[in-house]
């Protein structure tokens, strides 16, 4: 018989996309299908496990091979994984998927136009990143990459954020063996 196994569900996007408050409402509604997950957020592993890392692009890869490797782990032990990380190039999004077994990984696009991103600015780091306060800032002063081939797209400026979750929430009960 063969073992199903647990995916990892990437959510890439700049900074103040929505890919966190996604990744909550994902993580909530798989709760309620009975089915285990966990975030692991970019911003939160940076206070932990990547806490030695800043945002060059050396160390940004290192921080998504970091969690990628978590993730792959968490994957073995039967636990869907979604993970909330800028990831901003092409290159590490795909060591990602290598990490973690292309069958598993499914990337997630939160396509979030910057300017909206710089209208929210949530953490106010857009405008000191535009201040040229803060250096290497993903859309600002540092590249992001938009994925050419995701699994799949969410468009938060032109959807609500509960349809946004719902569409996500269909899209991974899809993926996921029952
Ligand atoms: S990644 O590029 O390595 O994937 P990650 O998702 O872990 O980034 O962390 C991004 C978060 O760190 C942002 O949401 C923001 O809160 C914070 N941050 C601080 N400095 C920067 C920066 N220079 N570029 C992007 N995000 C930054």
């Amino acid at each position: 018989m063969t073992q199903s196994h647990a995916n990892t569900f990437w959510l890439t996007g700049l900074s103040g996309a929505g890919k966190s408050t996604l990744a909550r409402a994902l993580h909530a509604s798989l709760d309620v299908h009975g089915i285990a997950s966990f975030i692991l957020d970019g911003d939160e592993m940076r206070e932990g496990l990547c806490s030695d890392l800043g945002f060059s692009p050396e160390d940004r890869a290192e921080n998504i091979r970091r969690l990628a490797e978590v993730a792959k782990l968490m994957n073995r032990a039967g636990v869907h994984i979604i993970v909330a990380a800028i990831s901003p190039s092409a290159a590490i999004r795909s060591q990602a998927a290598t990490i973690v077994g292309a069958q598993n990984f499914f990337e997630i696009y939160v396509e979030t136009p910057l300017k909206t991103c710089i209208d929210r600015d949530p953490k106010g780091y857009y405008a000191r990143a535009m201040a040229g306060e803060l250096k290497q800032f993903t859309g600002i002063s540092a590249l992001y990459e938009a994925p050419l081939a995701p699994a799949f797209r969410i468009n938060t400026a032109s959807a609500t954020p509960d349809a946004s979750a719902r569409s996500l929430t269909e899209f991974v009960l899809g993926k996921i063996e029952r």
